[in-house]
């Protein structure tokens, strides 16, 4: 056993058979600490284990932890290289016990895995414990049967582990190895304690307390938590004080070797040695969701990036350098963490994109630095102005500034660096002050000044903890928001996705100590201020206050399915209407997609069906999605693709989905979304629209998931209880149903016609004859009848007017509701004298109705007053009367 996969192995096994459970590192970006930058310990996921606030199935564990060390106060990156045991990321071996087994256990496990598992030779181990801590004292003579003189009492914070300002903390008890006296260095405590020969291979702490801000707590139960770095051990066993030794960091160091065919062992040992350490943490950064940025982590991340690229120039590398070892990495290192298997290709695309860009900028960069700094000799600063020119114009981070000035013992004026700065955010705040958007909503721009941009990591996780920044009410700042109040959260991290590119925003819960917030939306603001809105629902909220932050899984799981579906449809389009396809508008919500598309004309019912088909298909492939960090021109250069007039930034998020027939995948999208694992996470798309939004402009809609599923459930329950009803198959229902209609159609003609015949055949109240009038030299046709549609009344008015040849036809048909309608015909021969329109309008005046209208010899009116039939049609008979004799006068 002597390889660093062996030695992890072991170490996990030894605990396994001692009543550990095998706990999975947690992921580098912390979800339960906001307070923190990175994950720096092996404790920090069982945090809230040993405060008892949260309760796991197990009170022993035992993990490999990734930790990273840059950035925030535990800044190792400048020394990283040039020392043998500096890392930005390493892994923590280490066992622990909630409340279970304590001092005497957790030393009597140490001693027999260090001692019988390991072999390590007793004589060449040495203890410390805290000076107060007597019973560690007695338990390591007991238990190893030290003397006295290798139990080493310390009374500083060097004993006494803390997880940082807050937080479970307690005495702590440290295990050293001794490399021999050919190396130079005394004992713990000793004035040369910081030699290499003694060096501290593992951290046994009694989690005792719990540190507040104002007090100490005891924690509910004493617990263990123990840290050994896996590179130092490993060094040990493998017989060397120089962690860069080992065959992990070897088989990365060769790996450079092949392609620069620099010595690893003379003068450019550091850039071999920062490129291998810079590397790990890259890519594992990468792996749990860190991208580069000028922010935050991904600023920590770019400047890790930056510092290795440097030096992969150092050692002569004309062509990005840091992709090609990725390969490498994996080989060492996926077995152990699988998650650097699933972003493989996502951490090349990275730091060749990252190595490539920078590439640019570095010879320039470094000419401008070479002719500041040729005067300049040990002890001299590089003034503040060029270092911020060269972060601001250049990218080069300060660090990497220092770096390159190192070897010459040159510095940089810090103080005037710091003040360049804060002139650049003097300026920013005026530019923002200025914009159109600032004016209406101010706040977030004050917001976005003073706490930077919202770290989204929601697209690794859908639980977190966050800090609370900020809170508003009403469009300004708030110190607090009391239950029942509506008002808006800005957080320092967070997993809710902010509404944009069609996507509505998360909602769910942020929890705290006795505090609730519900979230019922979240947009962006300010470019990348997270907004969540939403109420109190118990306690009052404040800011600084931690939460416990959790999007409702349930609905982003279906705008995860409706989001990555809609990409599908989207090529499905294209193949089935061809390259004039584009994106014109999208809108992704949980219980359904809408995709507008330029398009000249209604979609048929077969190209609809085959868009489904095809998208369907690539579901059940249930290929992976993948994501990618690529440049914007590169990106669509091999396919993506991308909104047009969209101003993207200089790097972009492309996400591939579907079987695999162009490089990156069936689908390739430039999208800022959150999606599906696999493609048949999505379970089953339905389009259950398609119409016109706009010239040129089609829109589909569509379900999918349990939401389509219920959709057709529902639709083909429908189906059969039309089937049962009409009794046949549900097959036959179409055809039984166009006969049922043929058929109605054909009785509603034969019933008219019956009514009709009824209604003018006087078997009525009065009989034909009785119908007719004269008025004047007109003969009138006045009837009222019922049990007639009133549209059918024009049929009979027709028939009425072929009845009496000449004349004037006028019908009153009431309703079953007791209105009326009125219709007035007047014959060919007397159009000229009469007009039905003006007849009808006395008629309906009579119904108690207005208006009416029509042509001259055929119009229409009604009224709501069918009892007054009769009047209407005597109305009709003197409004003739009154024509006639005008007529006739006029004649
Ligand atoms: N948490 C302890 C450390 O990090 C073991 O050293």
């Amino acid at each position: 056993m002597s390889g660093v996969n062996e030695i992890r192995s072991a170490f996990l096994t030894f605990f396994e058979r001692n009543g550990h459970t095998i706990v999975p590192s947690s992921p580098l970006v912390p979800r339960n600490d906001p307070t923190l930058m990175f994950t720096n310990a092996g404790m920090v996921q069982f945090k809230n284990v040993f405060t008892g606030v949260e309760k796991r199935p197990y009170s022993r564990a035992v993990t490999a932890q990734k930790c990273v060390r840059a950035g925030g106060k535990h800044n190792d990156l400048d020394n990283v290289g040039y020392t043998a045991r500096h890392h930005t990321f390493f892994e923590m071996l280490g066992n622990f016990s909630f409340g279970d087994y304590f001092k005497e256990n957790a030393i009597d496990l140490a001693w027999r895995l260090v001692t019988k598992e390991f072999g390590l030779p007793a004589e060449r181990l040495t203890v410390t414990v805290y000076s107060e801590d007597d019973d560690a004292f007695a338990l390591w003579k007991k238990i190893a049967g030290l003397p006295d003189s290798r139990i080493i009492r310390i009374s500083t914070h060097d004993n006494f582990w803390a997880m940082g300002d807050t937080g479970p903390c307690g005495p702590c008890s440290e295990i050293f190895y001794d490399h021999g006296d050919k190396i130079p260095g005394g004992p713990p405590g000793s004035a040369d304690a910081d030699g290499d020969r003694f060096i501290e291979i593992w951290n046994l702490v009694f989690m005792q307390y719990e540190q507040l801000p104002s007090e100490r707590l005891d924690l509910p139960r004493p617990s263990i938590d123990t840290g050994m770095g896996l590179e130092r051990i490993a060094a040990v066993l493998q017989g060397t004080h120089d962690n860069y030794e080992i065959d992990l960091f070897q088989a990365l160091i060769q790996a450079v070797v092949d392609r620069t065919g620099v010595d690893p062992n003379g003068p450019m040992k550091a850039s071999h040695r920062v490129i291998a350490d810079h590397l790990r943490a890259s890519a594992f950064l990468i792996a749990d969701g860190v991208l580069p940025s000028n922010e935050g982590r991904g600023y920590v991340l770019r400047r890790i990036m930056r510092r290795a690229m440097r030096h992969a120039e150092l050692l002569g590398a004309r062509e990005p350098l840091m992709f090609k070892l990725v390969p490498t990495l994996v080989r060492e290192m996926g077995q152990a963490y699988p998650e650097l298997v699933r972003a493989e290709a996502l951490i090349g695309e990275t730091l060749r994109l990252e190595e490539t860009r920078f590439r640019k900028t570095l010879e320039r960069g470094l000419a401008i630095l070479e002719e500041e700094a040729r005067d300049l000799g040990r002890g001299d600063s590089l003034s503040g102005e060029t270092a911020f020119t060269l972060y601001d114009t250049y990218g080069f981070p300060l660090d990497l500034t220092q770096d390159a000035l190192k070897a010459r013992g040159v510095g940089v004026d810090l103080d005037a660096f710091n003040a360049a700065m804060e002139r650049q955010r003097e300026k920013a705040r005026a530019s923002w002050a200025g914009s159109g958007e600032a004016a209406t909503e101010t706040v977030w721009f004050t917001l976005r000044e003073n706490f930077g941009p919202t770290e989204f990591l929601g697209y690794e996780t859908e639980t977190a903890e966050g800090e609370v920044l900020a809170l508003v009410k009403d469009g300004i700042q708030a110190d607090s928001l009391a239950k029942g109040e509506a008002g808006a959260v800005i957080l320092n991290q967070t997993p809710f996705y902010g509404e944009s590119g069609g996507q509505v925003g998360d909602t769910g819960v942020m929890v705290g100590e006795g505090v609730r917030f519900r979230v019922t939306a979240t947009n962006k603001k300010a470019g990348d201020v997270f907004v969540h809105s939403g109420t109190v629902e118990e306690g009052t909220l404040k800011p600084g206050q931690p939460l416990s932050l959790e999007v409702d899984h349930g609905r982003r799981s279906d705008i995860r399915r409706n989001h990555s579906a809609t990409h599908l449809l989207h090529e499905a389009l294209r193949q089935v209407l061809g390259d004039h396809v584009a994106q014109k508008g999208s809108m992704v919500a949980p219980d359904r997609l809408r995709f507008d598309f330029s398009h000249p004309k209604k979609m048929s019912d077969e190209e609809i069906a085959r868009v489904e088909e095809i998208a369907n298909a690539q579901v059940l492939e249930n290929t992976p999605v993948t994501t990618r960090l690529m440049a914007v021109d590169d990106a669509i250069a091999s396919g993506a693709r991308a909104l047009f007039g969209e101003k993207y930034g200089d790097e972009v998020r492309v996400v591939a989905m579907g079987d695999a027939s162009n490089a990156l995948g069936w689908s390739v999208e430039l999208c800022g979304g959150t999606h599906v694992r696999r493609t048949g996470d999505i379970g089953l798309i339905f389009i259950d629209q398609e119409a016109g939004v706009a010239a040129g402009v089609r829109r589909i809609e569509a379900m999918t998931g349990a939401a389509a599923r219920h959709h057709l459930v529902g639709a083909s329950k429908t189906l059969a209880e039309i089937g049962a009803q009409i009794r046949v198959p549900a097959p036959q229902v179409p055809e039984q149903v166009a006969k049922l209609i043929d058929e109605r159609k054909q009785l509603e003609r034969e019933l008219g016609e019956a009514r009709r015949k009824l209604a003018m055949g006087g078997g009525g109240a009065s009989g034909a004859a009785d119908d007719v009038r004269t008025v004047g030299d007109v003969k009138l046709f006045a009837r009222t009848v019922s049990g007639i549609e009133v549209k059918d009344l024009k049929s009979l008015a027709d028939e009425a007017k072929k009845q009496i040849g000449s004349g004037v036809v006028a019908i009153v048909g009431v309703t079953a509701d007791g209105k009326a309608g009125v219709v007035v015909g007047v014959t060919k021969d007397l159009v000229d004298r009469f007009s039905a329109v003006d007849l009808v309008r006395a008629g309906s005046a009579a119904l108690g109705g207005k208006g009416g209208g029509g042509r001259p010899d055929m119009a229409q009116a009604g009224g709501p007053d069918g009892g007054k039939a009769d009047a209407a049609l005597d109305a009709i008979a003197a409004a003739l009367g009154a024509a006639n004799g005008a007529a006739q006068k006029a004649g």
